[in-house]
């Protein structure tokens, strides 16, 4: 199959590194067929950030030779997804006179007011990395989506500006390159995951996505289709592991196995006379038996937190969400959680599953992957909007990550 129509999700996630190979068919994003998957444990980040770069293209390599072999086909490049506590989203207005005769917008006038929106004060030590117009306003006319032709004197955007450490991505692709592979873009991963979970018409109603991985908790919040709201939670699955290690007083791995077989988010869900069995280190001494109850306090108490702090987010935002609440990642598998979460939350919750497409879409059935997919989708529609491939190289990188996630945003809205 010719190389343009192959397009790479890589998701360099906290727990685990997925490959996901997707044939696009000739750029139709329509038919997008997955071809290959390949995933690999995860040792060389904390909290969704690279610490150590060469564990980290360790499992790069492998993710990428176990999808290449499933696929039958050898990757050279990838879209590959950035996240971490140190990225953060604001939205902030920008105003522009129509310049041209007759005041017709025209695309100068749109980058202007973008321009302008832009010269809010951002930290030296930060970069912005996005830049999302939300929408339009001309002579205070608001909610127009493409204002280029429109006649008016006065233009008015909102734009939702995501900055990051420059240091955090700069090893992140360092990570990337060290494995073998060039990179065509980096997206923000949760904008990967909204892409595979979300439908449209969430989005345009108003919807809050929670990507509950390893490290993080990854929330967006979408409305009217443009991305509103961006911030990143320090708190994710592992922290649920690492309570129950710490107050049953066993190794992690014993407390990940409890969480994934005998775990659940709802108290009320677990029967009073169920127990579990905890084998002590080495098995030297004889196992203990506890109430399930007491595992499931643990987990309860911890997800309590993180929907507490997803809640804030929404009303940081002040955005009406009737489109609900949709959880993915590996950390939504708990048992229990959409029942915790009703409690919290006035709106639907669901978890999200990344979209059935074409091909081994079963292996790729899971909020796990719900990054992934979504690369392999953003990567589709960017190829499909400019078919002439371009990728970021390693020397002047910054200049160009910025460029080019600037160009794409706004190719995209
Ligand atoms: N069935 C399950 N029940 C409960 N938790 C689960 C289940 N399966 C996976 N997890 C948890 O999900 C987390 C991993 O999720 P995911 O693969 O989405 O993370 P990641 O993308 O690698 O990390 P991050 O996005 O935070 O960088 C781990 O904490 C794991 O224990
Ligand atoms: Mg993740």
């Amino acid at each position: 199959m010719p190389k343009e129509d192959i397009v790479v999700g890589l998701d360099i996630g906290t727990s685990k590194i997925a490959v996901i190979i997707g044939n696009t068919w000739q750029g139709d994003p329509e038919k997008i067929e997955i071809i290959g998957v390949g995933t690999a444990p995860s040792d060389g980040l904390r909290k969704g950030v690279v610490v150590d770069i060469d564990l980290t293209t360790a499992a790069i390599r492998q993710a990428v030779e176990a999808a290449e072999l499933m696929a039958g086909v050898e990757i050279g490049s990838a879209y590959v997804g950035i996240a971490g506590g140190h990225i953060s989203g604001q939205t902030s207005p920008g105003v522009v006179a129509v310049a041209g005769e007759g005041h017709e917008i025209t695309q100068a006038d749109v980058d202007r007011a973008i321009r302008a929106a832009q010269a809010v004060s951002i930290p030296v030590e930060r970069e912005v990395l996005h830049i999302i117009p939300q929408g339009y306003a001309v002579d205070n006319q608001d909610g127009i989506k493409d204002p280029i032709g429109m006649s008016g004197v006065r233009l008015e955007v909102y734009v939702h500006i995501v900055t990051g450490a420059v240091a955090a991505a700069q090893n992140l692709l360092n990570s990337v390159f060290k494995a073998g592979l060039s990179v065509e873009n980096i997206v923000l991963e949760p904008i990967a995951s909204a892409e595979s979970v979300l439908t449209h018409d969430e989005r345009e109603a108003g919807v809050v996505l929670a990507d509950m991985g390893g490290g993080t908790t990854d929330v967006v919040i979408y409305k009217e289709d443009a991305l509103h709201h961006t911030a990143v939670l320090s708190t994710g699955g592992d922290h649920v592991t690492s309570d129950i290690a710490q107050v049953l007083r066993i190794t992690p791995q014993e407390a990940d196995r409890l969480k994934l077989h005998k775990g659940s988010a709802s108290v009320d869900l677990v029967d009073m006379n169920d127990t579990i069995q905890i084998s002590t280190v080495g098995g030297a001494r004889r196992p203990r038996f506890h109430q399930r109850r007491d595992l499931v306090e643990i987990i309860q108490c911890r997800m309590e937190e993180v929907m507490t702090l997803i809640g804030n987010e929404i009303s940081r935002s002040k955005l009406v969400t009737p489109g609900g609440v949709v959880l993915t990642g590996g950390t939504s598998l708990l048992d229990g959680l959409i029942e915790l979460s009703e409690k919290r939350f006035p709106f639907p919750v669901r978890i999200g599953y990344p979209t059935p497409l074409k091909g081994l879409t079963d292996r790729v059935h899971s909020p796990i992957y719900a990054t992934g997919v979504g690369l392999v989708l953003y990567g589709a529609m960017l190829r499909h909007k400019k078919p002439q491939r371009t990728f970021i190289k390693g020397n002047n990188l910054f200049e160009q990550v910025l460029k080019r996630m600037k160009d794409w945003f706004r190719d995209y809205f």
